[in-house]
């Protein structure tokens, strides 16, 4: 029997405790013994739910026991979960996590310490929720160069882009409905301000590049300024707003990172993810294209990724599965000399705004919404991001600018 622990009983806690109990008899043969839960620590009481039996207050009594193999941490948030993982792999216990502010900040110290213990330290539920993406860059993927990851890694923020265009909800309203189905982090800011899918990009492009990418170089920009009236813009130019999650490493070999809203185009393969599904665009040197898709938020898909990693670790007892992520710091590109096409749309008198538009950008594409009057809206041709920064400055009455990726 191979005896676990499970760090918090929350959304994904709950959902590991329901996965090994739908499925305890698939994932015996496939983990090649029972995987049995000996403790689940959480400082609340649950009256009445069968796993009071199990429940502990205290980190020292998984940590001294000395038949918990694995310890899975749902906690959430760096501390005290740093403190209880690291515990955990100093005193010989493989940890498996779905902790991205935890994987993103000490990932690759983790990984060493369980490496040189011949432990590991697993984070598929990390990133993408319930998509396999983390074994796959790390096992799969091992004979390409990464060239590109480009995903949208926030099922809320994806969710309230689509109910917003599909449905013409309101933005308080769909993130509302995605906090009731258990989507959105505790604080919501963390998702539609682009920090939850920051940290998901940094740890992959850790692991494509093999190096720390810190998500504080990531330049991350979130949706709350997204209204219904771009999204009209949008829809008259057969295009739709998502968050993008971006590492693209140039010619130069040198890689940029952001999170920002773009428009894209159906020839996009992240035009149809859509509600609260994740997508990963993948492109390697000698593969080309690769595409991830799976729901990346909720209780039963992450509790899914978490109990494989957990069969993995029980598959691996003794053995660390080899991971490359130095704590070596990737510099990444400044963002100003990345290049952008840019939708902008600019209030006043339209005479006005076009001639200043056309002096500034030289030849602009129009996009004109019939039911939009007392605006001006133009898409530049591709200019860097410093450009933009300079131009709009002498630009009167900038509504709004969001990248365009066609
Ligand atoms: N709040 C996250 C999301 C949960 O919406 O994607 C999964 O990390």
């Amino acid at each position: 029997m191979i005896n676990i622990a499970v760090l918090g009983y929350g959304t994904i806690g709950s959902g590991v405790v329901e996965v090994l109990g739908i499925n305890g008899e698939s994932i015996k043969k496939r983990a090649g013994d029972q995987i049995n839960i000996k403790y689940i620590l959480d400082l609340r009481e649950f009256p009445g739910d069968p796993i009071m039996e199990k429940l502990v207050h205290s980190i020292d009594v998984i940590l001294d026991d000395p038949e918990i193999n694995i310890v899975v941490e749902v906690m959430g948030g760096v501390e005290p979960a740093y403190t209880f993982v690291k515990q955990a792999l100093l005193r010989g216990k493989s940890v498996v996590t779905s902790n991205k502010e935890l994987v993103a900040k000490h990932g690759a110290e983790l990984l060493d310490l369980a490496k040189e213990r011949n432990l590991n330290f697993l984070f598929e539920a990390s990133v993408g929720g319930g998509i396999p993406i983390i074994r796959p860059l790390n096992q799969s993927l091992t004979a390409d160069e990464i060239v590109e990851i480009t995903g949208i890694l926030n099922g809320t923020t994806n969710y309230i882009l689509s109910k917003m265009s599909e449905d013409g909800l309101d933005f308080d309203t769909a993130l509302a409905n995605a906090q009731k189905m258990g989507y959105a982090e505790r604080n919501p800011a963390a998702d539609v301000e682009g920090h939850d899918a920051c940290r998901k990009i940094a740890i992959l492009s850790s692991l494509a590049f093999g190096m720390q990418v810190d998500f504080e170089d990531i330049y991350t920009e979130g949706i709350t300024k997204i209204t219904d009236t771009d999204i009209k813009y949008a829809k008259v130019l057969g295009a739709r707003i998502k968050l993008f999650a971006s590492s693209i490493r140039g010619n130069d070999s040198h890689v940029h990172a952001m999170v920002a809203p773009v428009l894209i185009k159906a020839n996009h393969p992240l035009f149809s993810v859509n509600d609260v599904f994740n997508g990963i665009f993948v492109r390697g040197n000698v593969i080309g294209d690769v595409m991830f898709y799976g729901s990346g938020a909720g209780k039963l898909p992450t509790a899914s990724a978490v109990v494989a990693d957990v069969v993995d670790a029980a598959k691996h007892i003794g053995k660390n599965i080899w991971t490359i992520w130095s704590s070596k710091k990737l510099e990444l590109t400044d963002i100003n000399q990345v290049q952008h096409r840019f939708l902008i749309r600019v209030a006043g008198e339209i005479e006005k705004a076009k001639a200043e538009a056309n002096k500034l950008f030289g030849e602009v594409e129009e996009v004109m919404v019939p039911e939009i009057t007392g605006e001006y809206a133009f898409i530049t041709g591709s200019i860097t991001e410093q450009e933009m920064k300079e131009k709009k400055e002498f630009l009167d009455g900038v509504v709004s600018i969001i990248r365009v990726r066609f």
